[in-house]
């Protein structure tokens, strides 16, 4: 599967998101990760549908949409109008997966599940026909800049072992802790979407570590 790259915007100068997301794009980004928090499912609060909405035009990346929200179901619509061409949903969060999948896939975008590190892989097993993307989180979610769980990788090759034996063809996304060498170890393991926010972002080098990761998902 293509390899792809995610920066996190979570990593990124508030006061310039214009000008960073810009930057990540034009060296090379083609995706962006787009943190939501809401301070009740995870004990941190971030942005929301206004910050989506004033960067759509500015941008024809792919919005990849991480809800950490509880009862991500009210919001649905709410995302998708803003923008995201992508929503993840974490599976701990709501009891309406079907219905989240039915709409996201009714406006024409993708619908993708994320999976808290305790949670296994089998209990994403009787969603997968709905999902264009599973997220095996490496960190717990909530902050920027944590440490990869490389026991995560178990996970992350249930997931794809699940897959093929299912003949489906959805992405698998790891998010935290990402950077060239732990990038290498979720590819091994069986990820293709990589998010990455503090390794690509930071004041004056965020052209130079796009470029690096694109260089090093080129060949991998
Ligand atoms: C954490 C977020 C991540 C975060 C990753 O809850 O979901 O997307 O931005 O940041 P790094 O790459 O710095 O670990
Ligand atoms: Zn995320």
């Amino acid at each position: 599967m293509k390899h792809i790259l995610s920066p996190s915007l979570l990593a990124a100068d508030f006061a310039r998101l214009g000008e960073d997301v810009d930057t990540a794009v034009k060296n090379g980004a083609e995706w962006l990760h787009i943190d939501v928090m809401d301070g009740h499912f995870v004990p941190n609060i971030t942005f929301g549908i206004p910050v989506i909405k004033s960067l759509r035009p500015v941008t024809n990346a792919y919005f990849d949409v991480h809800l950490m929200i509880d009862r991500p179901e009210r919001f649905v619509r709410d995302f998708i109008s803003a923008g995201a061409d992508l929503l993840c949903v974490h599976l701990e969060a709501t009891e309406k997966i079907e219905e989240i999948a039915a709409a996201v896939h009714e406006a024409g975008k993708a619908f993708a599940i994320a999976l808290k590190p305790a949670t296994p892989a089998e209990a994403v097993r009787p969603y997968l026909k709905l999902c264009d993307m599973v997220l095996v989180m490496t960190v717990e979610p909530g902050f920027g800049g944590q440490k990869f769980m490389a026991d995560m990788m178990p996970k992350v090759s249930a997931v794809r072992r699940i897959r093929e034996e299912a003949g489906l063809s959805f992405h698998i996304q790891v998010d935290g802790g990402i950077n060239l060498e732990t990038l290498d170890t979720a590819a091994a393991a069986g990820a293709n979407v990589f998010v990455a926010g503090a390794a690509i972002f930071a004041k004056g080098q965020t052209a130079q570590n796009v470029r690096r990761f694109a260089e090093h998902l080129s060949v991998l």
